[in-house]
């Protein structure tokens, strides 16, 4: 039977995992598929479920079933149980396994030790539930900002982390909120639509948002002197992680980096 794997979301055409896991399957000599899978809500847990005995190996979950891929698995890291979502389901022995790299991909993304450090997270969705579980086990003091501060409250409070009502400088900032996502925002209402109007820029700013590259709030961060990670480079990091979990063997990262379009972290490039 053919070996498959493939991305599962709602709407899934302009993920970028097919690309860059068909890159690193070529790089390996994996002779498997990687496919988009577009599942409504409703359909999810029946046909995920059915996947495991379709010659599947595994899938990453992506917006907006990272909830629901937790609860159908049989067993799941305590990375998942922690963040309280799923982006990898592994089908071994008719059972579904769930994982999450987006918190190990963010770290490794990150390429420096927070440990110690002032960590301040801008939003309170999803990925920011990744990120600041993820800089918080790594021993960062992480800050949570929200648009709306009850949401960063109540995160606050379920992580046992800072709720920020007002950003103050820090060493390193993350934006896990949309902003940015519309390449033409400009700098400065950016910059005021996530709290950091008038602020300093960090050391370390990354911004999850990928698409129009540099980000308008990228721009800020690099002209302020820091250095800046990209969206990009936290997507291909999670997809490494995935791909190391199914293969067994050590994800190309170049080749999928190239594959996506994104930086090389060490190329001294700064955006803007
Ligand atoms: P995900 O699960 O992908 O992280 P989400 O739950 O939709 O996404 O959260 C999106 C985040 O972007 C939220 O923190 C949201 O702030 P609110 O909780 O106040 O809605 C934030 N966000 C979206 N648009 C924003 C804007 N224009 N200004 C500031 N924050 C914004």
């Amino acid at each position: 039977m053919l070996t498959l794997a493939g991305v599962v979301g709602f709407p899934v055409g302009h993920s970028r995992s097919p690309a860059m896991m068909a890159a690193a399957l070529g790089e390996l000599g994996l002779d498997w598929r990687y496919v988009r899978l577009p599942l409504p809500p409703e359909r999810f847990a029946d046909a995920v479920a059915a996947l495991g005995a379709s010659g599947y190996l595994g899938v990453n979950v992506t917006v907006p079933h990272k909830l629901a891929a937790l609860e159908l698995a049989d067993s799941a890291s305590s990375t998942a149980r922690a963040i309280g979502a799923a982006n990898t389901l592994t089908f071994r022995d008719g059972a579904i396994e769930a994982e999450n790299t987006d918190a190990g991909g963010f770290v490794a993304a990150l390429d420096e030790d927070p440990r110690g450090r002032e960590a301040l997270v801008l939003g309170a969705g999803g990925a920011a539930r990744a990120v600041a579980w993820a800089l918080r086990e790594a021993g960062a003091e992480v800050g949570i900002w929200n648009r709306t501060a009850s949401r960063a409250a109540d995160l606050a409070g379920a992580l046992e982390v800072e709720h920020v009502e007002r950003p103050t400088a820090c060493a390193l900032v993350v934006n896990t909120t949309s902003v940015g996502l519309d390449p033409a925002v400009a700098e400065q209402d950016a910059l005021v639509a996530v709290g950091l109007g008038g602020l300093e820029a960090p050391t370390t700013f990354v911004d999850l948002v990928y698409g129009e590259h540099p980000t308008a709030l990228e721009r800020w961060a690099a002209r302020g002197g820091a250095r800046v990670v990209g969206g990009l480079e936290v997507l291909v990091r999670q997809g490494a992680l995935s791909l190391e979990l199914w293969s067994g063997r050590g994800a190309p990262v170049e080749v999928m980096r190239a594959a996506v379009g994104a930086p090389d972290p060490g190329d001294g490039r700064i955006p803007g």
